[in-house]
């Protein structure tokens, strides 16, 4: 079965072609970093016009190096939400048009389930397990017990966790996404300089909040003069990131234990981040449980986690119409 996968939720514009659900032929994405990066986030109305100006090379581009044409695909998937809604509108009027034209069936993908069951490309992690989906738009816990059962355990309150990660950057001037750049900087810095606060969500509960420590990044770097805080920026990025990832690792190795579920799985941008694997592999360990970790590709948006979610999808025999629509707020 030859499917392709089609993502365009946010401000990356991916297609890929995926075989039996198994075997990634082209996995292609055009990154609009440098559309937003002046701005230090994404601006919607510029993301949709980049993504009218991408798609169609993106999709040629994976039917091209997957060596196959729009004729031998079996099905189409496309991400539908959540997302900006103008971005998500691009890619799935472009595959309602392949559909209507070529007769080809087609899914809208919800963008959450495909991140949870990216892990399934690269490595066969036996269900249940819990997911942390980390990124810029979301942070969120999930108990996998199957493809298509997702039990929602928890999120955040207000940033995500890739969004603290951005706009820190943006404070400390090191440029956009900031994710990547801090991880690289805090390399070389100490993560016990500064103790940012963890914010300490009541006992039983699966929730995370990262506002609190881009203030407290925010009221440190005002306590001293400009100087002062650049001549020691990577001991900063480390502290910050050390509090961030003691945040994402906590209530998930718990949730973990508590459900009784011995697989960790993670996903979305942030779990690229190196100091978030180490130390989540640490914990795991501890416990006795086993960690699983996309490779970077896969972490951040792509169109081959969403042909793998269609695929599932299609095989069951679903089929969407003309009439779906994008959907910004979609919950899974
Ligand atoms: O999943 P993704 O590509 O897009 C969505 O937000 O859906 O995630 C992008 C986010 C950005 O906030 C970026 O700063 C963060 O993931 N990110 C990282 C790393 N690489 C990307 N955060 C921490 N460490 C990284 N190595
Ligand atoms: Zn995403």
């Amino acid at each position: 079965m030859l499917i392709l996968g089609v993502e365009t939720s946010c401000d990356d514009t991916a297609a890929a072609v995926l075989r039996d659900g198994r075997t990634v032929l082209a996995n292609v994405v055009s990154s609009q970093d440098q559309v937003h990066s002046p701005y230090g986030g994404v601006v919607p109305e510029l993301a949709s016009r980049q993504h009218i100006q991408n798609i169609l090379p993106i999709v040629d581009g994976a039917l091209q190096k997957a060596g196959v044409t729009l004729q031998d695909l079996d099905g189409m998937a496309v991400t539908y939400g959540p997302g900006l809604v103008g971005s998500l509108l691009v890619g799935l009027s472009m595959i309602k048009g392949i559909s209507f034209r070529w007769h080809i069936p087609y899914v809208g993908v919800n963008h959450l389930e495909a991140h949870l069951l990216a892990i399934q490309l690269e490595h066969e992690v036996a269900f249940p397990y819990i997911a942390l989906l980390a990124s810029g738009g979301h942070t969120l816990l999930y108990w996998v017990k199957d493809i298509g059962e997702y039990v929602h355990l928890g999120g955040t309150r207000d940033d995500a966790a890739g969004e603290a990660y951005d706009k820190v950057a943006k404070m400390m001037g090191l440029g956009y996404p900031g994710g990547r750049i801090i991880d690289d900087l805090a390399k070389s810095g100490n993560p016990k300089t500064v103790r940012f606060p963890r914010a300490q969500i009541k006992m039983g509960s699966y929730q995370f909040s990262f506002s609190g420590i881009k203030t407290s990044v925010w009221h440190y770097l005002k306590s001293q003069t400009n100087e002062e805080w650049q001549n020691h920026l990577a001991d900063i990025a480390a502290s910050f990131q050390e509090a961030v990832v003691d945040m994402l690792v906590k209530p998930t190795v718990k949730a973990a234990i508590a459900y009784g579920v011995s697989r960790i799985v993670l996903a979305g941008g942030v779990a690229a981040n190196s100091r978030l694997r180490e130390k989540m592999t640490e914990r795991v360990d501890a416990e006795g449980l086993k960690v699983y970790f996309p490779s970077p590709k896969l972490c951040t948006d792509n169109g081959a986690m969403i042909a793998l979610a269609g695929y599932h999808a299609l095989k069951r025999g679903c089929r969407d119409d003309f009439r779906l629509n994008a959907d910004a707020d979609l919950t899974l």
